[in-house]
């Protein structure tokens, strides 16, 4: 079970008798070392007490989309989530979670994760083997869903037939082994995938105490290292902001500080990258000299003469792994699309994601953002203002689908011919 360690998962328990076996899952899961988020339906309540789960779990238990601090709920446990198990699932929550209607919050959560999900049905025989319940399960299953059961056994009122929890063991064994041993999720549409992903701004030291920075949080290069490691891939996250990184399973977090120092660290991991997002934003210009000791008003006006730094991603760019996807990002305030045109050509790259700073909510420090997709083969597509988060998942979509469909971009890199792999 050391799949669960430090995993996110929340755990949804719906109204029916099996909802007292939901404990048990919860209690399991913890003692394996997951974080466990419960969510009850209102039916759930009628069966067992929130504060059971409260006792027990990780967090809270939510029950509603309105009694929350956070403004979305479902968004904030659907996206942080490495996984969600609907423990039991009632026929209703089968039909509803099939055509996406969300009612309520685990349903909310539902629709609001790309994490992979377990269901575990348990119901009467009768219910259970009605064509509408069975086309539901069927219908899931082909998405992806995993479902968990029910088994054959003693039911509620003392019946014995098809439609009882799956045992707990069983549950944690189906959650143990999406998650995978290796801090990677099987389930989730990146597994397998290695990603490099680089977050802030790079810091020029002038002497001890100064440096020449810029306004870059990190923020959406650490959306996009939580977003694809929530996805399943494995994630490398160069950021010069490793204290707001992102901590959970599947990222490794590499903390650094100068435009020379991300160099090293990325060109050291970027050949088995199947993906490299290079978000941070990189110093273009470096003090020649630094001042071994602090520089003192006292000593007069200093004059810093600057030399260039090494533009990792144009190197990236000409020294690419093959079937490599490369994604470079513009932060710009005048031609937008012009520069992050330009910029997608000279550093011979697959994408790039710019965006205008000056607009309001976008870019730096916000949690915000809107952003211009430009792949090198002449597709472009918008993302309008969103969280960082949805706007990662957009960015990812595209790399992936580059990924597996794209044109090979290694051979004819830069010269606008495309060969079908
Ligand atoms: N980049 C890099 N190495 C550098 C500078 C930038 O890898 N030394 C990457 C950034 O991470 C980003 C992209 O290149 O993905 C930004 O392109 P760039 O043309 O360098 O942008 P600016 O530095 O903003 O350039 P300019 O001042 O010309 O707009």
């Amino acid at each position: 079970m050391g799949a669960l360690v430090g995993r996110r998962i929340v755990l949804g328990v719906t109204g029916g008798i099996a909802a007292y076996k939901a404990i048990e899952v919860c209690r399991r899961l913890v003692d394996a070392g997951a974080h466990v988020a419960p969510v009850m339906t209102g039916g759930a309540m009628r069966f067992v007490g929130r504060a059971t789960f409260d006792a027990l779990a990780s967090e809270p238990t939510q029950v509603s989309l309105w009694d929350e601090e956070h403004p979305v709920p479902h968004t904030r446990l659907g996206q942080g989530a490495d996984l969600i198990v609907v423990c039991p699932a009632t026929a209703r929550l089968l039909a509803d979670y099939r055509i996406g209607r969300s009612g309520d919050l685990l349903t909310a959560t539902l629709m609001a994760t790309r994490a992979p999900v377990v269901v575990c049905p348990a119901m009467h025989t009768e219910m259970w083997e009605q064509p509408s319940v069975q086309e539901n399960v069927a219908v899931l299953a082909e998405r992806g869903v995993t479902i968990v059961g029910p088994d054959h056994g003693r039911l509620a009122g003392g019946d014995v037939g098809a439609g009882r929890l799956a045992d707990p063991v069983d549950i944690l064994a189906a959650i143990d082994s999406i998650l995978g041993g290796d801090g990677s999720v099987a389930g989730g549409d990146m597994a397998g995938l290695e990603v490099l992903v680089t977050a802030g701004g790079t810091r020029e030291p002038i002497c001890p105490v100064r440096y020449i920075g810029n306004r870059s949080s990190g923020k959406q290069g650490h959306a996009l290292a939580s977003a694809a490691a929530a996805r399943g891939a494995k994630v490398r996250c160069v950021t010069t902001r490793p204290e707001t990184a992102p901590d959970r399973l599947g990222i490794e977090v590499i903390g650094v500080e100068t435009a020379a120092d991300m160099e090293a660290a990325v060109m050291g991991h970027a050949a088995s990258a199947d993906i490299v997002l290079m978000a941070a934003a990189v110093a273009d210009f470096r003090p020649v000299e630094v001042a071994g000791s602090k520089l003192k008003k006292a000593d007069g006006t200093p004059e810093i003469r600057l030399e260039r730094t090494t533009d990792i991603l144009a190197q990236l760019g000409e020294n690419r792994s093959s079937g490599q996807v490369l994604v470079g990002f513009a932060a710009e305030t005048d031609d937008l699309r012009q520069n992050a045109a330009s910029k997608l050509a000279s550093k011979g790259i697959d994408m790039i994601v710019a965006n205008d700073v000056s607009a309001p909510g976008v870019g730096f420090g916000h949690d915000t953002n809107a952003v211009l997709l430009l792949d090198r083969d002449g597709g472009s597509a918008e993302v309008p203002l969103t969280g960082k988060h949805q706007v990662a998942d957009a960015v990812l979509d595209a790399a992936v689908d580059r990924l597996h469909n794209a044109p090979e971009a290694t051979a004819e890199a830069g010269t606008g011919e495309d060969v079908t792999r």
